[in-house]
């Protein structure tokens, strides 16, 4: 947790039944409308990060790349869009995983960072974790370091850090 943690968790919105009955939607749209609210989040993971010698910082699409965006620029590194399938020309590396109901795959490109590069993968939230395990994996698969996988909201009753820990990552939540 940052100290803007709680600041930051009363500017994202709730919304219930959303996309179906049962789901809490983490709106961050409230959050990205509020410009000083924005930049204290962008500030906590420069202020995190500055001092850890990023070379890349690989942002999950789609929400990962709001805030992975300013990051990579403020730290002065790469950055890498680790997209979902058949979004990216050139040649790719993919990694599959499981949803709720059924597969779904992301994708980086070959030739997106140097082998032992040092990357910092970030989204918006982790909820099972799938999503940003997946994109460790495939970061790790092509030669790169993963420093930590970052995220704006950890929704812990899900398991998804824990998850991703268990598998040797170190995970960094702005807010849970
Ligand atoms: C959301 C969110 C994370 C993922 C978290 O992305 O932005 O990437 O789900 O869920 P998980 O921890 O259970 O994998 P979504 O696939 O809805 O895509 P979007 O960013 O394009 O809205
Ligand atoms: N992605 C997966 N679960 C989510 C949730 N509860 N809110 C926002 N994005 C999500």
């Amino acid at each position: 947790m940052s100290i803007y943690g709680d600041y930051i968790k009363s500017v994202i919105r709730t919304v219930p039944d959303w996309p179906q009955p049962g789901v809490n939607f983490r709106d961050i749209t409230p959050l990205l409308q509020n410009s000083a609210a924005f930049r204290k989040l962008v500030d906590s993971f420069v202020h995190r990060y500055q001092e850890m010698d990023i070379d890349a910082v690989a942002a999950i699409d789609a929400r990962g790349f709001i805030v992975g965006a300013p990051l990579a620029y403020e730290l002065g590194c790469s950055f890498v869009p680790v997209r979902k399938k058949g979004k990216l020309p050139f040649r790719t590396i993919s990694e599959t995983y499981t949803l709720e109901y059924g597969e779904a795959e992301v994708e980086l490109h070959s030739d997106a960072f140097r082998e032992g590069d040092r990357i910092l993968v970030v989204d918006d939230l982790i909820a099972t974790g799938g999503t940003m395990l997946a994109a460790a994996k495939l970061i790790t698969r092509s030669g790169g370091q993963v420093v930590e996988t970052a995220t704006i909201v950890d929704l812990p009753d899900l398991g998804g850090a824990q998850r991703i820990r268990e598998a040797g990552y170190s995970v960094f939540a702005v807010c849970s």
